[in-house]
């Protein structure tokens, strides 16, 4: 069994490699292809990767790739982590929206369109080049609209993947006081716009609504990843749980503001930490039992994915938390979406389980999020610029035909390395 993994050299990594030891056994004897185009990264994460897989006995072999052919062929799982253009192209995105008053965010709003235009492109490429029946595991953002554009438009076989809700879910354990072992949150939606009405504590249903009334709005505790504050008043508005990236449409021109006032993007603050850390990771490559830092993706997010790949290789079955086509899983969207729902994941990939309409306080946005997907997916493939600039006109952070176009046009001109298909 062969898994190619593009954008190998990512920060990521360690996390991704951990998830693969956890799974050893599972997936002894495979083959890892390792791509990225950071020779430089390439090195230290194959290094780390070889070193720990020895240190600990583990059945895998390394080859690191600078081609994406040799990389992807023969493999039946294509693990996509890569971001086209790197920190310096996110640090656009996150800028550009916010020079005209809108959140500018790597995934969500005019940012994650941006990335969209970027990634696609490369998506497309690999899935036209993978071997036939291989899976593509997506961690590529945004990751359902990347989903979107290859499920649509190729044969190829994709699932998305974020690990949000497990990030989100702990969050909300530390909430409501309630241990994060055991608790399960059914999240359904769209990839970072998802809600969650149900909640099960060791496979018993908890009773949402009267939680939330005894929820205390705690003071102000925010990081980048969490803002305890702002989630526990808007579920108290809501009446269910919001997942975090609710923040920028519920409390969008606060956000803008603290963008603003900060003066650095989240992709500078990256750029900063990151000589550091892969210096730390390189050192420990050297070492007989390598301990790289979890700094960067050190919670469950590697395991998320190599957990995914078995789950489908080993026909498990398993319940996971997926972006996948809709059906009626979700009846408040179309049946073609590109859904966030609970889905049993198996030897055909992930089966959505029926999950009900979406809270109509949230259904509405919802919506208009998904019809901004839709079109940024189709932009995304084709290059039509009307077609862009209606995307983002459908975007509600944007809600501005001439904001729209300003951002469109700032947007191509700055990343048109990257937008092969904008001519
Ligand atoms: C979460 C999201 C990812 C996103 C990441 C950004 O994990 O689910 O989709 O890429 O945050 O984290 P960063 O540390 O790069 O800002
Ligand atoms: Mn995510």
């Amino acid at each position: 069994m062969k898994i190619a993994i593009i954008g190998a050299g990512s920060g990521y990594m360690p996390g991704v490699i951990r998830g693969l030891l956890h799974r050893a056994d599972d997936l002894a004897g495979t083959e890892l292809a390792f791509h990225d185009v950071d020779t430089a990264h390439l090195d230290v994460m194959t290094r780390l990767a070889r070193g720990m897989f020895s240190a600990r006995g583990a059945a895998f072999t390394v080859e690191a790739h600078t081609g994406l052919k040799p990389a992807l062929n023969g493999a039946s799982y294509i693990f996509t982590t890569f971001r086209p253009g790197g920190l310096a192209a996110r640090h656009l995105d996150e800028s550009i929206p916010l020079e005209h008053g809108v959140v500018g965010q790597e995934t969500a709003g005019p940012g994650g369109f941006l990335m969209a235009l970027r990634s696609v492109p490369v998506l497309l490429e690999i899935a036209s080049a993978a071997d036939p029946g291989a899976w593509i595991v997506n961690y590529t953002n945004p990751t359902n609209i990347v989903t979107d554009a290859v499920a649509r438009t190729t044969g190829a076989r994709i699932i998305g993947l974020c690990d949000q809700f497990i990030g989100d879910t702990e969050m909300w354990a530390d909430l409501l006081g309630l241990p994060f072992e055991g608790l399960e949150a059914d999240w359904i939606g769209l990839n970072h716009a998802t809600w969650a009405q149900r909640l099960r504590l060791d496979g018993r249903e908890l009773d949402v609504p009267l939680l939330l009334d005894g929820l205390e709005v705690p003071g102000d505790g925010a990081t980048p990843w969490r803002d305890p504050s702002r989630m526990a008043e808007l579920a108290k508005a809501l009446g269910f749980l919001p997942n975090s990236y609710s923040k920028y449409y519920f409390f969008h021109d606060e956000v803008v503001g603290e963008l603003r006032a900060k003066g650095t993007t989240r992709a500078q603050d990256i750029l900063a930490m990151l000589p550091g850390y892969y210096e730390q990771v390189a050192a420990e490559s050297r070492k007989a039992d390598p301990d790289p830092s979890r700094e960067r993706g050190g919670g469950e997010h590697g395991e998320f994915a190599v957990d995914v790949i078995c789950a489908i290789h080993r026909d498990e079955g398993r319940r996971m938390i997926v972006n996948t086509r809709n059906g009626g899983a979700v009846p408040s969207l179309d049946a073609d979406a590109i859904v966030e729902v609970p889905s049993l994941v198996g030897r055909s990939g992930p089966v959505p389980l029926t999950m009900g309409a979406l809270p109509g306080p949230v259904r509405g946005l919802t919506q208009a999020i998904h019809a901004y997907e839709r079109l940024a997916s189709e932009a995304a493939v084709t290059g039509d610029r009307r077609t862009a600039l209606q995307a983002l006109m459908a975007h509600p952070f944007v809600r501005s035909k001439h904001t729209a176009e300003h951002i469109l046009d700032e947007g191509l001109a700055a990343h048109r390395a990257h937008l092969p298909q904008f001519g």
